[in-house]
Formats: structure tokens, C-alpha cells, sequence
């Protein structure tokens, strides 16, 4: 998929809508006549002005952060890395803190806060989620669009948790984004530099029943691929990690270059593989 334009909403969105424009090399359209976000009008918007969107995205960028619309159906969806919406919040309040999977999987417990890799980023949900239980984060995203939905998505939630949340400052700012493949990153891992932990979710085939999950994947789908290179991965997180390795994979999928885990934690719809290199230390981080 590429960016066709990008969309300012309101006169405050303009400065951060022409800085995608420009990195991107699209138009920036102002649309502070819209009294709508709807995609139906952001669509016609861009339509008037550019072209058609058809398999193209565009970024809409209003007070409440950056979202991507996707081009095809009018009632399109909108995605964006939300780090202070609702649901994000619940979860941060009421997810369960190390009693969850990925939390277990990492080998959290009292006093043992690991540097974590997550190597394939995306919109920077699971990392979020480590974040918030008190680890440090090195996230790699390698698809410029994700990554800066990710980057404008942690930079409007410290905007917004200064102000109001500084616990939400504190976890933002545990997670540092950087621009890399992380076949290359890791190869070029040495020493200190070397994480606690390395976390892999690549992309895969998504069988949810769930319209709006099914939609929402059908959009990262066409953004990103298939990561058909994934399996490589594993050996080079393999060699540089300092404790595990921990891979997500839907629940029956086979294992990540057909290496077999230490051991599986499987959920509803998940499983994570975690392959142990050495034991947690009873203090960490
Ligand atoms: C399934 S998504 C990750 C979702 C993420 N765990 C979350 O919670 O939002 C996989 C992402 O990994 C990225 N990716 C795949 N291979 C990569 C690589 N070698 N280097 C960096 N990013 C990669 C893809 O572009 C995609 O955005």
C-alpha cells in the first residue's frame, strides 16, 4: 500500500499533516471545511483533489492523533496506534498485570523487569502491554507507513499524558521506536547492546471470526505482506538474546522455522513459544 495525501482536520493538525506530506512526498489537503471524519467525505476530499484511493491509504490527522483510512470500501476503516483511548486504558487498569500470557511467556515476576526487543512492532499494542508491567522496550518497525503511525501514536500520547496522566508518561516513555529491519538490527546487536528478551510477531494468515479483527487485519495485510521472511529471524534472535526468546503465533499455527520451543503457553486464540537460553535472574531491570 502506498500514502496518497495526507488530511488535516483542524488548524492544529496542519504543522504535524505537511511533516507526513513532506517525508512522504504527497499532497497535505486541509479539510478544516469538513464538519466530518467520516471516510465517505475524506474520500470525496481526496478524490476531488488527488485521485481516486482505491488500494492507497491516507493519513487523517486531527487533535486526537493520526489515523491511516485505507482506500477500496467507503466505509473504511481507520487504524492507529492508541496508547490513551478507552480501551487501551481498561486494559492498562484491568488487564490482569503479570497473570496475562504475554506476561508470563516473558518470564515477569516481582523485581525482574527484562529489556525487551519487540522486533516486529506494528501499531506497538503487546509492547504497550510490557510497557505498562515495567519493562524497557526497543521497538523495530520496518514499514515506513506503521511506523510512523507508531511514532505519531506514542508522541500524541505523551502530549496527552503529560498533562494529565504521568503514569502514562512514564510507560510511554520506556518504549523507544527505532527505525530498522531487525534482521539488521540484530545482526549488528553486540555486548551490552544485547536485550534481555526477544519478541516476535510476525504476520500470519489471520482465521478470527471477528468482523471488526477480520477487517482490521485485511487493512494491516495489505500494508505490510506476509513477513514470508520471518522464519529467519528466530536463529539471529536466538543468538543474540541474553535470557529467551518469545514468539507469538496463532494458536495452531506450526513453529517459527520449524524450531520447537522450550515450552508453549496457548490461549483462546494465541500461542506464545518461548525458547529459554538461560534463567532469569532474580533481579533485572
Ligand atoms: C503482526 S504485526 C505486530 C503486531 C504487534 N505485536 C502489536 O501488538 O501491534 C507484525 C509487524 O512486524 C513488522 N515486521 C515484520 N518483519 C519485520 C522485520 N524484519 N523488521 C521490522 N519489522 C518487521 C511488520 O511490518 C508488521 O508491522
Amino acid at each position: 500500500m502506498h500514502l496518497r495525501a495526507t488530511v488535516a482536520f483542524d488548524a492544529e493538525s496542519l504543522l504535524r499533516a505537511q511533516a507526513l506530506a513532506d517525508r512522504f512526498d504527497v499532497p497535505c489537503l486541509d479539510a478544516r471545511h469538513l464538519d466530518t471524519l467520516k471516510p465517505r467525505a475524506i474520500h470525496r476530499l481526496v478524490a476531488d483533489n488527488v485521485d481516486e484511493l482505491e488500494q492507497d491509504g491516507v493519513f487523517v490527522c486531527a487533535q486526537d492523533g493520526v489515523r491511516l483510512l485505507s482506500g477500496g470500501d467507503q466505509d473504511g476503516l481507520m487504524i492507529q496506534a492508541d496508547f490513551v483511548g478507552a480501551t487501551v486504558s481498561y486494559r492498562r487498569e484491568k488487564g490482569g498485570g503479570r497473570r496475562q500470557m504475554i506476561a508470563k511467556a516473558m518470564g515477569l515476576k516481582s523485581g525482574v523487569f527484562p529489556h525487551v526487543l519487540d522486533a516486529t512492532a506494528g501499531l506497538g499494542g503487546d509492547a504497550f502491554v510490557l510497557a505498562s508491567l515495567g519493562c524497557r522496550l526497543t521497538l523495530l518497525e520496518r514499514s515506513p507507513i506503521v511506523r510512523a503511525l507508531l511514532a505519531e501514536g506514542l508522541s500524541h500520547g505523551l502530549r496527552v499524558a503529560e498533562e494529565t496522566d504521568p503514569e502514562l508518561s512514564k510507560i510511554l516513555s520506556a518504549m523507544s521506536l527505532h527505525e530498522a529491519d531487525a534482521s539488521t538490527h540484530l545482526d549488528q546487536l553486540e555486548g551490552a547492546a544485547c536485550p534481555d528478551v526477544v519478541y516476535l510477531d510476525p504476520m500470519f494468515p489471520e482465521r478470527s471470526k471477528s468482523a471488526l479483527v477480520k477487517k482490521e487485519m485485511r487493512v494491516f495485510h495489505r500494508l505490510v505482506g506476509e513477513d514470508a521472511d520471518a522464519g529467519a529471524l528466530l536463529p539471529l534472535a536466538l543468538s543474540k538474546a541474553r535470557y529467551r526468546v518469545v514468539v507469538k503465533r496463532p494458536r495452531l499455527a506450526p513453529f517459527l522455522n520449524e524450531t520447537k520451543p522450550s515450552h508453549s503457553l496457548t490461549g483462546k486464540r494465541n500461542r506464545f513459544d518461548v525458547y529459554v537460553l538461560k534463567g532469569m535472574p532474580d533481579r533485572l531491570g
